[in-house]
């Protein structure tokens, strides 16, 4: 072990890369907390820096280039819109979900090869390195981050080849920023609030539509008059006694409420894009019930079975193939017996009744029939409309083979 701590950049550059070169693991400061690097392609150091730090193989890291153009470089496949917004983000303390056409770096992209998780940090004891490296914080699997190397575990400290010491960090952690989505159609998305404000991001990547936690329950009752009958509605057609519910889009928690009411002994897994709705969500519902996850609808459902699968407002974002695809997702998540309930905006069937205000390019609403019949295609039986008023409407459809839930 080698403190270089007081060492020029050269040399604490030099001694990080000939670490990694030969295969070792190296315990480092980044801008935000401290962290362990590995050479990315050597799949004995990248299996050893998870072992150390009790991390599931299948689970992603960063890949963490200390210079942005030898990162852009490395990129090749990354559309213009996209490099010119890491170019503006970069370097800082933002992690960025780039999509990887190119499956690069496979061993640090867990299951997932067609996502790519990227660092660029302001490291001045690192700025020689020409590497890439694989990155995770310095800790043990699920516990806090290292602001100094005094936190870091002693067992880490002690089984790393090299330690560099950059004195007390920041220590908040990186905001994660998804970019997946930002060469087709400029959106965005803070996926895990840290170092970074959202201000920041937005300053950076351009104005978009997002919900704000602290706003939102007075929009919603503004612009969406029959708000509270809407999610009363839902939990009705959600019928009793589901035991595992999938919540599309938990926003602030409004919905994932009300259905954990009514269904006493569930438990519930609630997605949604912004990582910001979800934290307010967190504060709001029964820690030991919820497991709240930030990600996208179009992205893979978390594993079934689920005896229900629940939105209230959210599907609307998405475009008509989009919706018909999380149709047929939804119903392979599914248990037999199982129902999913869609409460929403929709395409009345009289023009007259589209009173919800909508944001071009984010609200996409389809019409009843259009939902009912991609619903059908995608295998539920008994699609139908529990209630519906002006543009709001609730659709319930079941999946066959056996009652899982009392109705
Ligand atoms: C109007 S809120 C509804 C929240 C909650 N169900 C309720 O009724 O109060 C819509 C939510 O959908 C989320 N959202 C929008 N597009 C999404 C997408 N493509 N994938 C996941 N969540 C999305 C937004 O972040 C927001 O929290």
């Amino acid at each position: 072990m080698s403190g270089a701590g007081t060492d020029s950049p050269a040399s604490s550059s030099a001694a990080f890369e000939r670490c990694l070169a030969v295969g070792g693991v190296a315990l480092f400061p980044a801008d935000t907390v401290y962290g362990l690097a590995c050479d990315p392609s050597n799949r004995f150091a990248v299996e050893r820096l998870y072992r150390l730090k009790r991390r599931r193989l299948d689970k992603p890291s960063a890949v963490m280039f200390f210079d942005v153009e030898l990162a852009l470089a490395a990129l090749p496949e990354l559309g213009a819109r996209t490099r010119e917004a890491m170019a503006r983000l970069l370097p800082g303390a933002v992690s960025l979900l780039l999509p990887n056409p190119g499956g690069r770096f496979p061993l640090a992209c867990g299951g997932d090869l067609s996502t790519l998780g990227l660092r660029v940090p302001r490291v001045p004891a690192l700025t020689e390195v020409r590497w890439p490296v694989l990155q995770s914080s310095a800790n043990l699997a699920g516990a806090p981050d290292a602001r100094r190397l005094a936190d870091v575990p002693e067992r880490l400290r002690r089984a790393v080849d090299i330690v560099i010491d950059g004195g007390e960090l920041p220590g908040t952690p990186s905001s994660v920023v998804d970019l997946r989505r930002y060469e087709d159609d400029g959106s965005w998305n803070v996926v895990r609030p840290g170092a970074v404000s959202h201000d920041q991001v937005a300053g950076a990547l351009g104005w978009q539509f997002h919900f704000e936690p602290a706003t939102y329950m007075e929009l919603m009752r503004a612009e969406v008059p029959l708000f509270d009958r809407l999610q009363d509605e839902v939990a009705a057609a959600s019928g009793r006694g589901a035991r595992r519910i999938l919540e599309l889009g938990t926003g602030t928690g409004e919905t994932a409420r009300r259905l954990l009411a009514r269904h006493e002994d569930a438990a519930l897994i609630g997605i949604d894009l912004s990582g910001r709705m979800l934290a307010t969500a967190a504060g709001e519902l029964a820690q030991e019930r919820v497991q709240l996850e930030a990600r996208a609808l179009e992205d893979p459902l978390p594993a079934g079975p689920f005896d229900l699968v629940a939105s209230a407002l959210c599907v609307h974002h998405l475009d008509a193939a989009a919706k018909a695809s999380l149709f047929r997702r939804v119903r392979e998540v599914l248990a037999p017996g199982g129902r999913f309930v869609l409460g929403d905006v929709v395409v009345p069937a009289d023009p007259a009744d589209a009173q919800t205000p909508l944001t071009p390019d984010y609200d996409r609403p389809s019409s009843v029939a259009d939902q009912l019949g991609w619903l059908e295609d995608a295998g539920f039986l008994g699609a139908h409309v529990t209630w519906s008023a002006g543009d709001l409407a609730v659709l319930a459809a079941e999946v066959g083979g056996g009652g899982r839930h009392d109705r």
